[in-house]
C-alpha cells in the first residue's frame, strides 16, 4: 500500500492555507494509503524570535488536537510528535553529512527567513530541509500531501534519498509532493500576492481554523480586491479575486470556470458573501469536534503515545539499516 507522510508546525491555531494546501488531502489519504502524520515541534525551534518553551508545549498539543478535529483519525492514521522520536534528529545527522552547504543556502524558504539577520541566523534554520528529509524518508513514504510552498523542501529530500541509497546502498524510498487541484497556495487575503502564514500575515489576512463565523465573515469582505467588477482568473491582474476563486473551488468542490459562470456580472459584494459562507460552513464541523476534542486533553495524549510507538516501529529498523549501511560499528 502506498505510505504517505506529512507534517505540520505547531503554531496552534492553523489557518486557511494550512486546511487547504494540506491538511484536506491528508485526511483525504486515510482511505487509500497508509498515512503517518506528524506535528513538528523540532522545526518549531528553528526560529528564535518564534520560540517560548511554555506557548510550544501548549500549541504542540493543541495543533495535534486540531488535525484530530479536521479528521485525522487515530484508527487509521499515525499521528506522533516528532520530538518524541529520537531517530529523526539522528537520521538528520546522517544526512547532513550527504548534503551540501550550496544546496541549502538555495532552499527558498532559508533565503525568505535569513533575509536581513545576517550572521545571527541559527545553524537549525539552516539544516531545517534535512530535518524534513530524515521525517519524511525514515518512513518509506511514497507521497507528502503538502502546500506549494514546500515543493523543493521535498525535491531535497529525494535529492538527499537518492545520494545516500547511491552512496550506501538502496535504505530509503523517494518520495513525491502532492498539491490539491485548487489553493495548493492561499493567498493573503490583505496582501493577495503574498502567502496567507501565521508568521509574515496580520490577523486581517488569515483565516484561522477557529476563527468564529462573524470574523470570518469580516475578513473575507475586507478582502483586498481590485477596482474592477467583472469575476475571472488571472493572478497577476486580479490576485484577490483569483485567490477567493481557489478558496471558494476548494472548499465546495465546484471548477472555477463553474463558479466564474455563476458569479460574474453580480459584484464583489455577492461573491465575497459566497465565499465566506462556504468557508464558515466548511469549518464549522471542524470548530464543533475541536470543543468536544479539547475538553479532554487526556485522550489526545494518550493517542500521541500510541502514535508515537506505531510511529518508532517503523522509523526505528530504517535508521538502523541506515546506521549500518553508513558502517556504524553497531553495539555488542
Ligand atoms: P507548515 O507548518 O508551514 O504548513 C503545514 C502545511 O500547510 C501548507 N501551507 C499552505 N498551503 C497552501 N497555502 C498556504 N498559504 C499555506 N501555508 C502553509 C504547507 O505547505 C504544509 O503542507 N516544513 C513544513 C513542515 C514539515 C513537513 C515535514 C511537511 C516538516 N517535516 C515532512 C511534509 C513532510 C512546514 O513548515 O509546514
Amino acid at each position: 500500500m502506498t505510505r504517505v507522510f506529512s507534517g505540520i508546525q505547531p503554531t496552534g491555531d492553523l489557518h486557511l492555507g494550512n486546511h487547504l494546501g494540506a491538511l484536506v488531502n491528508w485526511v483525504g489519504f486515510q482511505d487509500r494509503a497508509d498515512c503517518v502524520y506528524c506535528v513538528v515541534d523540532l522545526h518549531a525551534i528553528t526560529s528564535p524570535a518564534e520560540h517560548d518553551p511554555a506557548t510550544l508545549r501548549e500549541r504542540t498539543l493543541e495543533t495535534a488536537t486540531l488535525l484530530l478535529a479536521v479528521g485525522v483519525d487515530p484508527a487509521r492514521s499515525i499521528l506522533f510528535v516528532q520530538s518524541h522520536l529520537h531517530e529523526h534528529a539522528e537520521c538528520t545527522w546522517l544526512f547532513n553529512c550527504v548534503s551540501g552547504f550550496g544546496e541549502l543556502r538555495k532552499m527558498p524558504q532559508f533565503k525568505e527567513k535569513s533575509e536581513g539577520k545576517g550572521e545571527t541566523v541559527s545553524v537549525g534554520l539552516f539544516d531545517y530541509p534535512v530535518l524534513q528529509a530524515a521525517d519524511i524518508l525514515l518512513y518509506h513514504a511514497d507521497e507528502v500531501p503538502v502546500g506549494e510552498d514546500q515543493r523543493h523542501h521535498i525535491e531535497l529530500a529525494r535529492d538527499i534519498g537518492q545520494r545516500f541509497n547511491h552512496r550506501f546502498g538502496e535504505v530509503f524510498t523517494l518520495p513525491r509532493a502532492i498539491h490539491p487541484p485548487a489553493a495548493a497556495r492561499v493567498m493573503d487575503l490583505q496582501e493577495p500576492t503574498s502567502k496567507m502564514s501565521k508568521s509574515t500575515s496580520t490577523d486581517k489576512g488569515i483565516v484561522n481554523l477557529l476563527d468564529d463565523p462573524a470574523r470570518i465573515e469580516r475578513k473575507i469582505k475586507s478582502a483586498v480586491t481590485d477596482s474592477a467588477t467583472d469575476i475571472r482568473f488571472d493572478r497577476d491582474a486580479k490576485p484577490g479575486i483569483s485567490n477567493l476563486l481557489e478558496v471558494l473551488s476548494a472548499a465546495t468542490g465546484r471548477s472555477i470556470e463553474e463558479l466564474i459562470a455563476e458569479h460574474d456580472g453580480h459584484g464583489y459584494g455577492a461573491f465575497k458573501a459566497a465565499v465566506a459562507e462556504a468557508v464558515i460552513e466548511l469549518l464549522r464541523p471542524i470548530q464543533t469536534r475541536y470543543r468536544e476534542l479539547a475538553s479532554d486533553v487526556g485522550e489526545v495524549e494518550r493517542t500521541l503515545a500510541d502514535g508515537a510507538a506505531r510511529a518508532r516501529a517503523i522509523a526505528a529498523p530504517t535508521l538502523a539499516r541506515a546506521k549500518d549501511a553508513v558502517g556504524l560499528l553497531p553495539p555488542a
